[in-house]
């Protein structure tokens, strides 16, 4: 069989950029099914911008105060997505909320993680109020974005158990190990077109369905 042409992915990022690290070292197999076409950050200080360019990823920068609505700066996201031909979008720590006008334009086509089982835990501090509110089980999702935030359809979760002892920040890292290996399949999954929307809900190919339930392992500490 002729291997497909890498899709071209674009990265939005704030900070840290962990998960659009794991997204990058993903792309260093070439059988993997996607290539890093930038990384676009709408804050300049955001630490994965330098862990992009390490990596020769092109960066660009579009801060939101420079734009006089949230449209404006959307629409000047797209144009630079556009500009380097992505035809794929996956949110990696991006903290803006995103306007109606360019979730339509991306529908489909547009992924985020999100460090909780959604529905549960939309929003920010997922992991204090997962906590708080005493679960045994927490974790991370990543889905297709949709208007809502944090509501789009499910593509793929992964579970770690919440342990007595745990802090916000013992279980965040748990959590966080575990994304960075569920994104890179999650985009993988879309990328090759096993998972994909269809009637605002996320179909997910036979093939792909172990996959995208990453369940309690490894076992905690792994
Ligand atoms: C991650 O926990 C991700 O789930 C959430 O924001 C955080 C970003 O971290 N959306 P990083 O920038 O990928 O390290």
């Amino acid at each position: 069989m002729t291997p497909q042409p890498r899709k071209r992915v674009g990265v939005l990022i704030s900070g840290r950029g962990s998960n659009m690290a794991a997204l990058i070292a993903a792309t260093m197999d070439p059988a993997y099914p996607a290539e890093i076409v930038a990384v676009v950050s709408n804050v300049a200080s955001a630490k994965g911008l330098e862990t992009a360019e390490r990596h020769g990823i092109a960066t660009i920068v579009i801060a939101h105060r420079d734009y006089e609505s949230r449209a404006a700066h959307d629409d000047a996201v797209h144009a630079a997505l556009k500009g380097v031909g992505a035809e794929y979008v996956a949110l990696a720590g991006y903290m803006r909320l995103l306007s109606p006008h360019f979730v339509r334009k991306w529908q489909g086509r547009m992924i985020n993680i999100h460090p909780a089982l959604l529905p549960s835990f939309k929003g920010l501090d997922t992991h204090a109020r997962a906590l708080a509110a005493g679960v045994r089980i927490h974790g991370c999702t990543v889905h297709f974005v949709t208007e809502g935030m944090d509501e789009g359809p499910v593509i793929a979760q992964g579970a770690v158990r919440v342990l007595p002892e745990d802090t916000e920040e013992t279980l965040s890292a748990r959590v966080l190990k575990v994304e960075h290996r569920l994104y890179p399949m999650a985009l993988r999954l879309v990328c090759e077109g096993q998972a994909r929307m269809s009637d605002g809900r996320a179909v997910i190919d036979h093939k792909g369905a172990d996959d995208a339930e990453y369940l309690l392992s490894p076992p905690e500490g792994g």
